[in-house]
């Protein structure tokens, strides 16, 4: 058994980071670049100016692209490959959060492997490549800025919400500055944290061989987000709480936590979530939060003491076997209670009809195509009973 760590990613972390845009670009030798950005956040809070100034005083021609909304849709990715094949752009620059970064990715995948790019991402053909994507983060949470994933919504296909997860997609460089994190809404902030903590959750929750070491980083990643993250919602301009939780999202994401582990992770959870979020457009983390005690109550018998081992490294649980499971299930339940998440559709304010489960499930089966999951592989029955029980 092998596993890979691959982070070609250059990170530039500290106050003042976006100031080496121009640097990066440079370095990477791109000649026009398309700077791609949400709504307003960046706008109103002047980094966008910022950014504008920083390439023109290098003498870096850019394009503009913005309009980028969370559940990133694969539409406005068409536009931006349109808009850089007439201008000639070699290098995405993504200003802003996860939605933005994979935005950008699926532009440097269009732009650089010709044809429809929703292929790639509805699975028909595989990446070949990308124009390089350089990002200036904006929010703490998925760690796209890192990691080989993008996650594109389609709308004429009834919101369906897939992953293209290829090595191409991983950015050239990310400028990781915690005070551009200030202005991050409380409800993004606890969905964010949310989303950095079950990224090493997925990773855990494997079937097979794994090493003690990765184990320990995880959990203590875990259990650092999880504090550094009500400092933040209390205090949201503290500096080391907002570097935690950004450090903590790119190494959540980048591979590093699932390292020795004889798989990449579960990612049941993930993958059932991203059904509920592109069909009823709720925030990531909130549905992740919904489906994670919902998928951990019916799977824990498969390796309670798994359970009781996070339980214990995370909240201190002494107990072990199914005891251990439950009190470990219901720490997580209480911490994401106290995120102000919400823990089942109907609190998300989801009133799940049948026909819409059996499209969920179509959906989150590839219409009939694959099973789910590593330490408990989920068929089409399974993951009814999840979603029912996260109903
Ligand atoms: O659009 P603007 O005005 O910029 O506002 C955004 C947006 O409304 C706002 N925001 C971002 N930075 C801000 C800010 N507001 C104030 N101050 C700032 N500094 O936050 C809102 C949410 O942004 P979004 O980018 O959607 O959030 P997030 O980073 O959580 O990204 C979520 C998307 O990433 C996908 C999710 O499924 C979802 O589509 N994921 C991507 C992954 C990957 N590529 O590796 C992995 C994840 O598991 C996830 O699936
Ligand atoms: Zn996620």
């Amino acid at each position: 058994m092998t596993s890979m760590y691959y982070t070609p990613t250059r990170v530039i972390f500290g106050k003042g980071a976006e100031e080496k845009a121009a640097d990066e670009i440079k370095r990477i030798g791109a000649k026009k670049v398309l700077i791609h950005f949400g709504g307003k956040s960046a706008e109103k809070s002047g980094l966008l100016n910022k950014v504008r100034s920083n390439l023109k005083e290098n003498g870096i021609e850019y394009a503009e692209l913005g309009g980028v909304k969370p559940n990133p849709r694969i539409e406005l990715a068409r536009e931006g490959i349109r808009l850089c094949e007439k201008e000639g752009v070699d290098l995405i620059l993504a200003v802003g959060g996860g939605s933005v970064i994979d935005s950008a990715k699926a532009i440097g995948y269009g732009l650089y492997n010709k044809g429809e790019v929703w292929d790639f991402y509805s699975g028909k053909r595989t990446p070949q490549g990308s124009v390089p994507v350089g990002v200036i983060l904006t929010l703490s949470a998925t760690g796209s800025e890192m990691s080989d994933s993008s996650v594109l919504t389609n709308e004429t296909e009834g919101g369906l919400k897939r992953g293209c997860n290829s090595d191409y997609c991983r950015p050239s460089f990310a400028l990781l500055n915690p005070e551009l994190t200030y202005t991050v809404p409380r409800y993004q902030t606890e969905v964010g944290t949310v989303d950095i903590m079950m990224h090493t959750i997925e990773r855990f929750f494997h079937s097979g061989e794994g090493i003690d070491f990765t184990d320990r980083m995880a959990c203590t990643l875990i259990k650092d987000t999880m504090e550094k993250g009500f400092i933040a919602l209390d205090d949201p301009e503290n500096y080391d709480a907002r570097a935690s939780l950004m450090w903590a999202s790119s190494l959540s994401h980048n591979g590093l936590m699932a390292l020795g582990n004889d798989q990449r992770g579960d990612w049941a959870c993930h993958q059932l979530e991203h059904e509920l979020s592109g069909m009823f457009d709720i925030a990531h983390g909130a549905g992740l939060a919904i489906i994670f005690p919902a998928w951990a109550t019916y799977v824990h018998k498969e390796n309670p003491d798994r359970f009781a081992k996070l339980g214990s490294l995370v909240f201190g649980i002494k107990e072990k076997g199914e005891e251990g499971a439950l009190k470990t299930i219901e720490a997580f339940k209480e911490c994401f209670r106290k995120f102000e998440m919400p823990l089942s559709m109907k609190e998300a304010g989801i009133d799940l009809k049948d026909s819409e489960l059996e499209e969920l499930l179509d959906k989150a089966t590839f219409f009939g195509k694959r099973t789910l999951g590593a330490f408990r592989k989920l068929e089409r029955e399974d993951m009814k009973a999840i979603y029912l029980l996260a109903r």
